[in-house]
Protein backbone atom coordinates (compact mmCIF):
# COMPACT_ATOMS: atom_id res chain seq x y z
CA UNK A 1 0.00 0.00 0.00
CA UNK A 2 1.44 3.19 -1.34
CA UNK A 3 0.74 6.51 1.24
CA UNK A 4 1.43 9.65 0.72
CA UNK A 5 2.16 11.55 4.19
CA UNK A 6 0.19 14.96 4.23
CA UNK A 7 2.42 17.57 5.57
CA UNK A 8 -0.33 18.48 8.00
CA UNK A 9 0.23 15.39 10.21
CA UNK A 10 3.10 15.82 12.35
CA UNK A 11 4.09 12.21 13.88
CA UNK A 12 6.77 12.58 15.84
CA UNK A 13 8.99 9.23 16.71
CA UNK A 14 11.18 10.57 19.34
CA UNK A 15 8.62 10.49 22.54
CA UNK A 16 9.29 6.99 23.71
CA UNK A 17 6.59 5.82 25.74
CA UNK A 18 7.82 4.67 29.23
CA UNK A 19 4.56 3.57 30.34
CA UNK A 20 2.93 0.46 30.89
CA UNK A 21 -0.10 -0.91 28.94
CA UNK A 22 -2.98 0.40 30.22
CA UNK A 23 -6.27 -1.76 28.45
CA UNK A 24 -5.91 -3.75 25.57
CA UNK A 25 -8.63 -2.84 23.10
CA UNK A 26 -8.13 -6.03 20.82
CA UNK A 27 -11.30 -6.34 18.79
CA UNK A 28 -13.70 -9.08 19.59
CA UNK A 29 -13.01 -11.13 22.90
CA UNK A 30 -14.64 -14.45 21.70
CA UNK A 31 -13.08 -17.45 23.94
CA UNK A 32 -13.58 -20.57 21.98
CA UNK A 33 -14.58 -22.30 25.02
CA UNK A 34 -17.24 -21.04 25.13
CA UNK A 35 -18.73 -20.63 21.55
CA UNK A 36 -21.73 -22.67 20.54
CA UNK A 37 -21.43 -21.90 16.80
CA UNK A 38 -23.56 -20.84 14.53
CA UNK A 39 -25.45 -24.30 13.76
CA UNK A 40 -27.22 -24.52 17.40
CA UNK A 41 -28.41 -20.59 16.83
CA UNK A 42 -29.71 -21.80 13.72
CA UNK A 43 -31.91 -24.81 16.01
CA UNK A 44 -34.41 -21.11 16.23
CA UNK A 45 -33.09 -18.70 14.58
CA UNK A 46 -33.80 -19.62 10.97
CA UNK A 47 -34.29 -16.41 8.86
CA UNK A 48 -31.78 -14.35 11.04
CA UNK A 49 -29.19 -17.62 10.33
CA UNK A 50 -30.23 -17.61 6.10
CA UNK A 51 -29.59 -13.68 6.35
CA UNK A 52 -26.18 -14.20 7.60
CA UNK A 53 -25.45 -16.49 5.02
CA UNK A 54 -25.74 -14.25 1.99
CA UNK A 55 -23.12 -12.00 4.28
CA UNK A 56 -19.28 -11.32 3.88
CA UNK A 57 -19.24 -12.69 7.14
CA UNK A 58 -19.82 -15.71 6.01
CA UNK A 59 -18.37 -16.47 2.94
CA UNK A 60 -14.76 -15.39 4.09
CA UNK A 61 -14.61 -18.57 5.89
CA UNK A 62 -14.92 -20.25 2.56
CA UNK A 63 -12.74 -18.00 0.47
CA UNK A 64 -10.21 -16.64 2.35
CA UNK A 65 -8.06 -19.56 2.21
CA UNK A 66 -8.12 -19.43 -1.56
CA UNK A 67 -7.39 -15.86 -1.72
CA UNK A 68 -4.04 -14.82 -3.54
CA UNK A 69 -3.94 -11.37 -1.74
CA UNK A 70 -4.75 -13.19 1.38
CA UNK A 71 -1.86 -15.28 1.13
CA UNK A 72 0.46 -12.89 0.47
CA UNK A 73 -0.48 -10.84 2.93
CA UNK A 74 -0.21 -14.57 5.22
CA UNK A 75 3.58 -15.06 3.56
CA UNK A 76 4.23 -11.49 5.05
CA UNK A 77 3.53 -12.13 8.19
CA UNK A 78 4.90 -15.22 8.35
CA UNK A 79 1.63 -17.37 8.60
CA UNK A 80 1.98 -20.55 6.87
CA UNK A 81 -2.16 -22.03 7.34
CA UNK A 82 -4.46 -18.79 7.73
CA UNK A 83 -7.28 -20.97 9.36
CA UNK A 84 -4.34 -22.66 11.97
CA UNK A 85 -2.53 -19.67 12.89
CA UNK A 86 -4.70 -16.64 15.46
CA UNK A 87 -3.37 -13.63 13.66
CA UNK A 88 -6.24 -13.87 10.79
CA UNK A 89 -8.32 -16.23 12.65
CA UNK A 90 -9.06 -12.87 15.08
CA UNK A 91 -11.32 -11.07 12.64
CA UNK A 92 -11.90 -13.52 9.90
CA UNK A 93 -12.93 -16.85 12.00
CA UNK A 94 -14.78 -17.63 15.04
CA UNK A 95 -13.01 -20.25 16.50
CA UNK A 96 -14.54 -23.33 19.09
CA UNK A 97 -12.59 -25.53 21.50
CA UNK A 98 -13.17 -28.77 20.48
CA UNK A 99 -11.22 -32.20 21.78
CA UNK A 100 -8.54 -29.70 23.69
CA UNK A 101 -8.19 -27.79 20.12
CA UNK A 102 -9.09 -24.29 18.46
CA UNK A 103 -10.83 -24.99 15.81
CA UNK A 104 -11.77 -22.45 13.11
CA UNK A 105 -15.84 -23.35 12.78
CA UNK A 106 -17.05 -20.23 10.56
CA UNK A 107 -16.87 -17.02 9.62
CA UNK A 108 -17.51 -13.97 11.28
CA UNK A 109 -20.80 -15.38 12.95
CA UNK A 110 -23.54 -15.09 15.49
CA UNK A 111 -21.43 -14.86 18.18
CA UNK A 112 -18.40 -12.50 17.05
CA UNK A 113 -21.17 -10.01 17.43
CA UNK A 114 -23.47 -11.00 20.22
CA UNK A 115 -21.14 -12.54 22.42
CA UNK A 116 -19.40 -15.90 23.00
CA UNK A 117 -23.13 -17.95 23.93
CA UNK A 118 -22.81 -21.38 25.53
CA UNK A 119 -23.35 -19.77 28.83
CA UNK A 120 -26.77 -17.65 27.55
CA UNK A 121 -28.18 -19.74 25.12
CA UNK A 122 -30.71 -21.78 27.08
CA UNK A 123 -30.91 -19.11 29.69
CA UNK A 124 -31.90 -16.10 26.86
CA UNK A 125 -34.53 -18.18 25.30
CA UNK A 126 -35.97 -20.31 28.09
CA UNK A 127 -38.57 -17.56 29.51
CA UNK A 128 -37.54 -18.91 32.94
CA UNK A 129 -39.12 -22.07 32.27
CA UNK A 130 -42.27 -20.73 31.29
CA UNK A 131 -44.27 -19.94 28.23
CA UNK A 132 -43.73 -16.40 26.40
CA UNK A 133 -47.36 -16.02 27.58
CA UNK A 134 -46.98 -17.07 31.50
CA UNK A 135 -43.54 -15.23 32.30
CA UNK A 136 -44.20 -12.67 34.49
CA UNK A 137 -42.13 -9.10 33.81
CA UNK A 138 -40.53 -9.78 36.31
CA UNK A 139 -38.93 -13.05 35.88
CA UNK A 140 -38.38 -11.69 31.85
CA UNK A 141 -36.08 -8.52 33.34
CA UNK A 142 -34.53 -11.35 35.63
CA UNK A 143 -33.71 -13.40 32.10
CA UNK A 144 -32.60 -10.89 30.59
CA UNK A 145 -30.34 -9.31 33.08
CA UNK A 146 -29.20 -12.75 33.77
CA UNK A 147 -28.38 -13.46 30.19
CA UNK A 148 -26.14 -10.05 30.02
CA UNK A 149 -24.09 -10.87 32.87
CA UNK A 150 -23.28 -14.37 31.06
CA UNK A 151 -21.88 -11.97 28.20
CA UNK A 152 -25.10 -11.90 26.08
CA UNK A 153 -25.01 -8.37 24.04
CA UNK A 154 -28.58 -7.40 23.16
CA UNK A 155 -29.96 -5.43 20.24
CA UNK A 156 -30.22 -2.20 22.39
CA UNK A 157 -26.32 -2.35 23.85
CA UNK A 158 -25.72 -0.57 20.36
CA UNK A 159 -21.78 0.69 22.24
CA UNK A 160 -21.02 -2.97 22.76
CA UNK A 161 -22.40 -3.94 19.27
CA UNK A 162 -20.57 -1.14 17.41
CA UNK A 163 -17.19 -2.08 19.95
CA UNK A 164 -16.80 -5.04 18.12
CA UNK A 165 -17.72 -3.95 15.00
CA UNK A 166 -14.78 -1.43 14.41
CA UNK A 167 -12.45 -3.64 16.91
CA UNK A 168 -12.47 -5.71 13.61
CA UNK A 169 -12.86 -3.25 10.88
CA UNK A 170 -10.30 -0.29 12.28
CA UNK A 171 -7.85 -3.49 11.82
CA UNK A 172 -5.76 -2.11 14.87
CA UNK A 173 -2.37 -4.06 14.35
CA UNK A 174 0.72 -2.17 13.03
CA UNK A 175 2.38 -4.50 11.72
CA UNK A 176 -0.43 -6.42 9.96
CA UNK A 177 -0.61 -3.33 7.64
CA UNK A 178 2.91 -2.08 7.62
CA UNK A 179 4.72 -5.63 7.22
CA UNK A 180 1.36 -7.54 5.52
CA UNK A 181 0.13 -4.62 3.49
CA UNK A 182 -3.04 -5.14 5.09
CA UNK A 183 -5.85 -2.60 4.58
CA UNK A 184 -5.82 -0.35 7.39
CA UNK A 185 -9.58 -1.04 8.26
CA UNK A 186 -12.78 -0.32 6.26
CA UNK A 187 -14.41 3.11 5.34
CA UNK A 188 -17.02 2.01 8.49
CA UNK A 189 -19.99 3.59 9.17
CA UNK A 190 -22.33 2.14 11.74
CA UNK A 191 -25.60 3.16 9.61
CA UNK A 192 -24.68 2.31 6.25
CA UNK A 193 -22.57 -1.15 7.16
CA UNK A 194 -25.32 -2.45 9.39
CA UNK A 195 -28.20 -1.65 7.20
CA UNK A 196 -27.19 -3.24 4.14
CA UNK A 197 -26.58 -7.22 3.60
CA UNK A 198 -25.65 -7.51 7.70
CA UNK A 199 -29.96 -6.37 8.48
CA UNK A 200 -31.48 -9.96 10.06
CA UNK A 201 -34.60 -7.68 12.32
CA UNK A 202 -36.67 -10.51 11.17
CA UNK A 203 -36.99 -12.55 14.70
CA UNK A 204 -39.62 -10.28 16.38
CA UNK A 205 -41.22 -9.66 12.86
CA UNK A 206 -41.93 -13.02 12.98
CA UNK A 207 -39.91 -13.87 10.32
CA UNK A 208 -42.91 -11.03 8.08
CA UNK A 209 -40.19 -8.37 7.82
CA UNK A 210 -36.70 -7.94 7.56
CA UNK A 211 -37.38 -4.51 9.68
CA UNK A 212 -34.74 -1.54 9.73
CA UNK A 213 -34.05 0.73 12.16
CA UNK A 214 -36.37 3.23 13.15
CA UNK A 215 -35.16 7.15 12.72
CA UNK A 216 -34.06 7.89 16.53
CA UNK A 217 -32.30 4.03 16.43
CA UNK A 218 -30.68 5.36 13.18
CA UNK A 219 -29.55 8.80 15.24
CA UNK A 220 -28.12 6.30 17.79
CA UNK A 221 -26.06 3.70 15.58
CA UNK A 222 -24.85 7.09 13.82
CA UNK A 223 -23.79 8.93 16.81
CA UNK A 224 -22.35 5.71 18.73
CA UNK A 225 -20.74 4.57 15.68
CA UNK A 226 -18.90 7.95 14.70
CA UNK A 227 -18.03 7.87 19.05
CA UNK A 228 -16.54 4.32 18.36
CA UNK A 229 -14.69 5.53 15.24
CA UNK A 230 -13.00 8.21 17.45
CA UNK A 231 -12.50 6.17 20.45
CA UNK A 232 -11.01 2.82 18.86
CA UNK A 233 -8.75 4.92 16.26
CA UNK A 234 -7.55 6.56 18.71
CA UNK A 235 -6.38 3.39 21.07
CA UNK A 236 -4.76 2.48 17.08
CA UNK A 237 -2.94 5.29 16.82
CA UNK A 238 -1.69 5.05 20.73
CA UNK A 239 -0.19 1.45 19.09
CA UNK A 240 1.92 3.43 16.78
CA UNK A 241 5.52 3.05 16.98
CA UNK A 242 6.99 3.37 13.78
CA UNK A 243 6.52 6.75 10.83
CA UNK A 244 5.06 4.40 8.39
CA UNK A 245 1.42 4.04 6.67
CA UNK A 246 -0.42 2.61 10.24
CA UNK A 247 0.26 5.71 12.29
CA UNK A 248 -0.57 7.84 9.40
CA UNK A 249 -4.07 6.16 8.28
CA UNK A 250 -4.68 5.77 11.77
CA UNK A 251 -4.39 9.30 12.78
CA UNK A 252 -6.34 10.15 9.57
CA UNK A 253 -9.53 8.29 10.82
CA UNK A 254 -8.81 10.00 14.06
CA UNK A 255 -9.02 13.34 12.52
CA UNK A 256 -11.79 12.42 10.21
CA UNK A 257 -14.07 11.06 12.78
CA UNK A 258 -13.48 14.27 15.50
CA UNK A 259 -14.27 16.95 12.31
CA UNK A 260 -17.50 14.60 12.03
CA UNK A 261 -17.88 14.73 15.18
CA UNK A 262 -17.88 18.48 15.24
CA UNK A 263 -19.97 18.98 12.59
CA UNK A 264 -22.48 16.47 14.38
CA UNK A 265 -21.84 18.94 17.38
CA UNK A 266 -23.40 22.25 15.86
CA UNK A 267 -26.21 19.96 13.93
CA UNK A 268 -26.90 18.76 17.44
CA UNK A 269 -26.34 21.23 20.21
CA UNK A 270 -29.06 19.70 23.08
CA UNK A 271 -26.10 16.58 22.82
CA UNK A 272 -23.35 18.32 24.98
CA UNK A 273 -20.84 14.71 25.11
CA UNK A 274 -20.58 15.11 21.19
CA UNK A 275 -18.34 18.39 22.04
CA UNK A 276 -16.90 16.81 24.64
CA UNK A 277 -15.85 14.06 22.68
CA UNK A 278 -14.21 16.13 20.28
CA UNK A 279 -12.13 18.43 22.71
CA UNK A 280 -10.92 15.12 24.11
CA UNK A 281 -9.90 13.82 20.88
CA UNK A 282 -7.47 17.11 20.95
CA UNK A 283 -6.20 16.70 24.16
CA UNK A 284 -3.42 14.14 23.03
CA UNK A 285 -1.25 14.49 19.88
CA UNK A 286 -1.55 12.47 16.96
CA UNK A 287 2.17 10.80 17.65
CA UNK A 288 3.92 8.06 18.04
CA UNK A 289 5.05 6.47 20.94
CA UNK A 290 2.38 9.04 22.97
CA UNK A 291 0.03 5.20 24.47
CA UNK A 292 -0.56 6.86 27.84
CA UNK A 293 -2.22 10.29 26.59
CA UNK A 294 -4.28 8.95 24.04
CA UNK A 295 -5.68 5.85 25.94
CA UNK A 296 -6.75 8.32 28.62
CA UNK A 297 -8.37 10.33 25.67
CA UNK A 298 -9.97 7.26 24.31
CA UNK A 299 -11.12 6.12 27.90
CA UNK A 300 -12.74 9.63 28.01
CA UNK A 301 -14.43 9.44 24.95
CA UNK A 302 -15.64 5.69 25.72
CA UNK A 303 -17.42 6.88 29.34
CA UNK A 304 -18.89 9.40 27.02
CA UNK A 305 -21.03 6.96 24.76
CA UNK A 306 -21.78 5.02 27.35
CA UNK A 307 -23.60 8.05 29.31
CA UNK A 308 -24.89 9.40 26.00
CA UNK A 309 -26.65 5.74 25.63
CA UNK A 310 -27.77 5.77 29.45
CA UNK A 311 -29.32 9.37 28.74
CA UNK A 312 -30.50 9.42 24.93
CA UNK A 313 -32.35 7.27 22.95
CA UNK A 314 -32.21 9.41 19.72
CA UNK A 315 -35.83 11.09 19.40
CA UNK A 316 -34.22 14.34 20.52
CA UNK A 317 -31.85 14.20 17.74
CA UNK A 318 -33.27 14.98 14.55
CA UNK A 319 -30.56 17.99 13.71
CA UNK A 320 -28.24 14.74 13.03
CA UNK A 321 -30.67 13.49 10.12
CA UNK A 322 -28.77 15.42 7.30
CA UNK A 323 -25.25 13.13 7.97
CA UNK A 324 -26.82 10.08 8.09
CA UNK A 325 -26.14 7.87 4.93
CA UNK A 326 -29.32 6.79 3.22
CA UNK A 327 -30.21 3.55 1.99
CA UNK A 328 -28.35 4.63 -1.78
CA UNK A 329 -25.39 4.19 0.47
CA UNK A 330 -25.81 0.91 2.41
CA UNK A 331 -23.23 -1.66 2.25
CA UNK A 332 -25.08 -4.44 -0.01
CA UNK A 333 -29.00 -5.41 0.10
CA UNK A 334 -30.96 -6.94 3.32
CA UNK A 335 -32.27 -10.36 2.65
CA UNK A 336 -35.80 -10.64 2.24
CA UNK A 337 -37.38 -13.11 4.82
CA UNK A 338 -39.06 -15.57 2.76
CA UNK A 339 -41.05 -18.68 4.10
CA UNK A 340 -38.76 -21.26 5.81
CA UNK A 341 -39.53 -21.05 9.72
C1 LIG B 1 -33.98 -22.68 21.72
C2 LIG B 1 -34.19 -21.59 20.78
C3 LIG B 1 -33.08 -20.54 20.66
C4 LIG B 1 -31.74 -20.76 20.37
C5 LIG B 1 -31.03 -22.08 20.15
C6 LIG B 1 -31.14 -19.44 20.27
N1 LIG B 1 -32.09 -18.47 20.49
FE1 LIG B 1 -31.81 -16.46 20.46
N2 LIG B 1 -33.74 -16.14 21.00
C7 LIG B 1 -34.66 -17.15 21.26
C8 LIG B 1 -35.87 -16.56 21.79
C9 LIG B 1 -37.12 -17.34 22.21
C10 LIG B 1 -35.66 -15.16 21.84
C11 LIG B 1 -36.65 -14.09 22.31
C12 LIG B 1 -36.85 -14.11 23.78
C13 LIG B 1 -37.90 -13.08 24.18
O1 LIG B 1 -38.68 -12.65 23.35
O2 LIG B 1 -37.95 -12.69 25.37
C14 LIG B 1 -34.32 -14.95 21.31
C15 LIG B 1 -33.76 -13.70 21.16
C16 LIG B 1 -32.46 -13.47 20.68
C17 LIG B 1 -31.89 -12.18 20.42
C18 LIG B 1 -32.58 -10.84 20.60
C19 LIG B 1 -32.22 -10.29 21.94
C20 LIG B 1 -32.85 -8.95 22.26
O3 LIG B 1 -32.09 -8.02 22.59
O4 LIG B 1 -34.09 -8.82 22.23
C21 LIG B 1 -30.62 -12.39 19.98
C22 LIG B 1 -29.60 -11.33 19.59
C23 LIG B 1 -30.40 -13.82 19.96
N3 LIG B 1 -31.53 -14.45 20.39
C24 LIG B 1 -29.21 -14.40 19.56
C25 LIG B 1 -28.98 -15.77 19.61
C26 LIG B 1 -27.70 -16.38 19.31
C27 LIG B 1 -26.46 -15.62 18.91
C28 LIG B 1 -27.84 -17.72 19.47
C29 LIG B 1 -26.78 -18.77 19.35
C30 LIG B 1 -25.60 -18.59 20.21
C31 LIG B 1 -29.23 -17.95 19.84
N4 LIG B 1 -29.87 -16.76 19.94
C32 LIG B 1 -29.80 -19.22 20.02
C33 LIG B 1 -34.48 -18.49 21.02
C34 LIG B 1 -33.29 -19.11 20.74
C1 LIG C 1 -8.03 -6.71 13.26
C2 LIG C 1 -8.85 -7.54 12.40
C3 LIG C 1 -8.21 -8.26 11.23
C4 LIG C 1 -7.13 -9.12 11.24
C5 LIG C 1 -6.26 -9.48 12.43
C6 LIG C 1 -6.99 -9.62 9.89
N1 LIG C 1 -7.96 -9.06 9.09
FE1 LIG C 1 -8.12 -9.29 7.08
N2 LIG C 1 -9.67 -7.97 7.05
C7 LIG C 1 -10.24 -7.39 8.17
C8 LIG C 1 -11.30 -6.50 7.74
C9 LIG C 1 -12.19 -5.68 8.66
C10 LIG C 1 -11.34 -6.55 6.34
C11 LIG C 1 -12.11 -5.77 5.35
C12 LIG C 1 -13.57 -5.72 5.34
C13 LIG C 1 -14.06 -4.77 4.24
O1 LIG C 1 -13.86 -3.55 4.37
O2 LIG C 1 -14.60 -5.28 3.29
C14 LIG C 1 -10.30 -7.49 5.94
C15 LIG C 1 -10.01 -7.81 4.61
C16 LIG C 1 -9.07 -8.72 4.23
C17 LIG C 1 -8.83 -9.09 2.87
C18 LIG C 1 -9.54 -8.50 1.66
C19 LIG C 1 -10.95 -9.03 1.60
C20 LIG C 1 -11.07 -10.33 0.89
O3 LIG C 1 -11.49 -11.33 1.54
O4 LIG C 1 -10.80 -10.36 -0.30
C21 LIG C 1 -7.87 -10.06 2.89
C22 LIG C 1 -7.27 -10.77 1.69
C23 LIG C 1 -7.50 -10.28 4.29
N3 LIG C 1 -8.26 -9.45 5.06
C24 LIG C 1 -6.57 -11.19 4.72
C25 LIG C 1 -6.15 -11.32 6.04
C26 LIG C 1 -5.10 -12.23 6.47
C27 LIG C 1 -4.35 -13.18 5.56
C28 LIG C 1 -4.95 -12.04 7.81
C29 LIG C 1 -3.95 -12.70 8.74
C30 LIG C 1 -2.56 -12.58 8.34
C31 LIG C 1 -5.90 -11.01 8.21
N4 LIG C 1 -6.61 -10.63 7.11
C32 LIG C 1 -6.03 -10.53 9.49
C33 LIG C 1 -9.84 -7.56 9.47
C34 LIG C 1 -8.73 -8.26 9.87
C1 LIG D 1 -21.95 -8.46 12.17
C2 LIG D 1 -22.52 -8.59 13.49
C3 LIG D 1 -23.65 -9.55 13.67
C4 LIG D 1 -23.70 -10.88 13.30
C5 LIG D 1 -22.64 -11.68 12.57
C6 LIG D 1 -24.98 -11.36 13.73
N1 LIG D 1 -25.69 -10.36 14.34
FE1 LIG D 1 -27.56 -10.48 15.10
N2 LIG D 1 -27.65 -8.46 15.28
C7 LIG D 1 -26.58 -7.62 15.11
C8 LIG D 1 -27.03 -6.26 15.26
C9 LIG D 1 -26.16 -5.01 15.13
C10 LIG D 1 -28.43 -6.31 15.52
C11 LIG D 1 -29.38 -5.12 15.69
C12 LIG D 1 -29.65 -4.54 14.32
C13 LIG D 1 -30.32 -3.18 14.23
O1 LIG D 1 -30.25 -2.39 15.15
O2 LIG D 1 -30.90 -2.87 13.18
C14 LIG D 1 -28.78 -7.73 15.55
C15 LIG D 1 -30.05 -8.24 15.79
C16 LIG D 1 -30.33 -9.59 15.99
C17 LIG D 1 -31.59 -10.13 16.45
C18 LIG D 1 -32.88 -9.34 16.72
C19 LIG D 1 -33.72 -9.39 15.47
C20 LIG D 1 -34.99 -8.60 15.50
O3 LIG D 1 -36.00 -9.10 14.96
O4 LIG D 1 -34.99 -7.47 16.03
C21 LIG D 1 -31.44 -11.49 16.54
C22 LIG D 1 -32.48 -12.50 16.98
C23 LIG D 1 -30.09 -11.80 16.12
N3 LIG D 1 -29.44 -10.63 15.80
C24 LIG D 1 -29.56 -13.08 16.05
C25 LIG D 1 -28.42 -13.39 15.31
C26 LIG D 1 -28.03 -14.73 14.89
C27 LIG D 1 -28.78 -15.99 15.24
C28 LIG D 1 -26.89 -14.60 14.16
C29 LIG D 1 -26.11 -15.68 13.41
C30 LIG D 1 -26.84 -16.45 12.43
C31 LIG D 1 -26.55 -13.19 14.15
N4 LIG D 1 -27.49 -12.50 14.85
C32 LIG D 1 -25.41 -12.66 13.55
C33 LIG D 1 -25.29 -7.99 14.80
C34 LIG D 1 -24.92 -9.24 14.31
C1 LIG E 1 -14.76 -10.58 14.08
C2 LIG E 1 -14.49 -9.45 13.22
C3 LIG E 1 -15.66 -8.69 12.65
C4 LIG E 1 -16.73 -8.16 13.32
C5 LIG E 1 -17.05 -8.25 14.80
C6 LIG E 1 -17.52 -7.46 12.33
N1 LIG E 1 -16.97 -7.60 11.09
FE1 LIG E 1 -17.75 -6.96 9.34
N2 LIG E 1 -16.27 -7.90 8.30
C7 LIG E 1 -15.19 -8.53 8.87
C8 LIG E 1 -14.34 -9.07 7.82
C9 LIG E 1 -13.06 -9.85 8.04
C10 LIG E 1 -14.96 -8.74 6.60
C11 LIG E 1 -14.46 -9.07 5.21
C12 LIG E 1 -14.93 -10.42 4.81
C13 LIG E 1 -14.44 -10.76 3.42
O1 LIG E 1 -14.93 -10.15 2.47
O2 LIG E 1 -13.59 -11.63 3.31
C14 LIG E 1 -16.18 -7.99 6.94
C15 LIG E 1 -17.08 -7.50 6.01
C16 LIG E 1 -18.18 -6.72 6.33
C17 LIG E 1 -19.10 -6.17 5.37
C18 LIG E 1 -19.03 -6.34 3.85
C19 LIG E 1 -18.17 -5.26 3.32
C20 LIG E 1 -18.06 -5.23 1.83
O3 LIG E 1 -16.92 -5.11 1.37
O4 LIG E 1 -19.07 -5.31 1.15
C21 LIG E 1 -20.03 -5.43 6.07
C22 LIG E 1 -21.18 -4.63 5.49
C23 LIG E 1 -19.70 -5.54 7.46
N3 LIG E 1 -18.58 -6.34 7.59
C24 LIG E 1 -20.41 -4.93 8.49
C25 LIG E 1 -20.19 -5.18 9.85
C26 LIG E 1 -21.02 -4.65 10.93
C27 LIG E 1 -22.18 -3.69 10.76
C28 LIG E 1 -20.52 -5.16 12.10
C29 LIG E 1 -21.03 -4.96 13.51
C30 LIG E 1 -22.46 -5.01 13.73
C31 LIG E 1 -19.40 -6.01 11.73
N4 LIG E 1 -19.21 -5.98 10.38
C32 LIG E 1 -18.66 -6.74 12.64
C33 LIG E 1 -14.94 -8.67 10.22
C34 LIG E 1 -15.82 -8.34 11.24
Amino acid sequence: MRVRLSPSFTIFAFAISLFATIRTDAAVANEPEKIAGPNACAECHKQETEAWKGSHHFKTFREMPRNLEANKIAQRMGVRRIRAESLCLNCHYTVQKKDDKDEPIAGVSCESCHGSGKEWIKLHSSYSGKTAQTETSAEKAQRWKLAEAKGMIRIHAIYQLAKNCYGCHVVPNEALVNKGSHQAGSPFELVSWSQGEVLHNTWYSKGKANVPANAARKRMLFLVGLGVELEMSLRAVAKATTRKAYAFLMAQRVDRARKQLAVAAKNAPNVPEIAKMVELAHSAGLKLNNERLLAIAADGVSKLIVSMTDKYDGSSMAGLDSMIPGPEKFKGTPRKPAAIN
